[in-house]
């Protein structure tokens, strides 16, 4: 469920974002409106290629519980599968993913989405929710199109 309709959302971020302000402020903003306006997403951020790692995830903005898991390498987990894959990894019940670090035992969804500049991976917008099988296929093309709006930004 979506509390208002993805349209909006969607229209919300590009003007933030076409607002042109700092990097991470950008990020935090749409962290801070998916978690408030999607009430299944508990958890939300962006981790970002680290320029001074050889294939590493560095977390960046985010909304939610502290992580310990602030450095991802690539093929580790969701987010390192999804860094290496550049695909878009939904997990409907994480107790069934055999390559997952788990945050909290609180979660039970995820969903990973690779942020692509001209081709290349530079971030991914990760999302973590409470209630199982809870990522739809709305959430999916949303969150999708969010991304390739955000690689405008990198
Ligand atoms: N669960 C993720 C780790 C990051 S936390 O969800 C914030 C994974 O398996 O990669």
């Amino acid at each position: 469920m979506i509390k208002i309709s993805s349209d909006k959302l969607i229209k919300r971020i590009k003007e933030i974002v076409y607002r042109g302000s700092d990097r991470n402020e950008i990020l935090q903003e749409i962290c801070d409106i998916l978690e408030r306006e999607v009430p299944v997403f508990d958890w939300v951020g962006f981790y970002l290629v680290d320029p001074e790692a050889e294939r590493e995830l560095i977390l960046g903005p985010f909304v939610g519980e502290e992580t310990e898991h602030r450095r991802i390498p690539f093929g580790r987990g969701i987010c390192g599968q999804a860094a290496e894959s550049n695909e878009t990894f939904v997990v409907q019940d994480v107790s069934q993913a055999d390559n997952y670090l788990a945050c909290s035992l609180k979660v039970k969804a995820e969903v990973v989405v690779p942020v692509m500049k001209d081709s290349s991976f530079v971030a991914e917008l990760d999302i973590d929710s409470h209630t199982q099988n809870s990522i739809s296929e709305e959430h999916r093309a949303m969150l999708e199109e969010i991304c390739d709006i955000v690689a405008g930004i990198f």
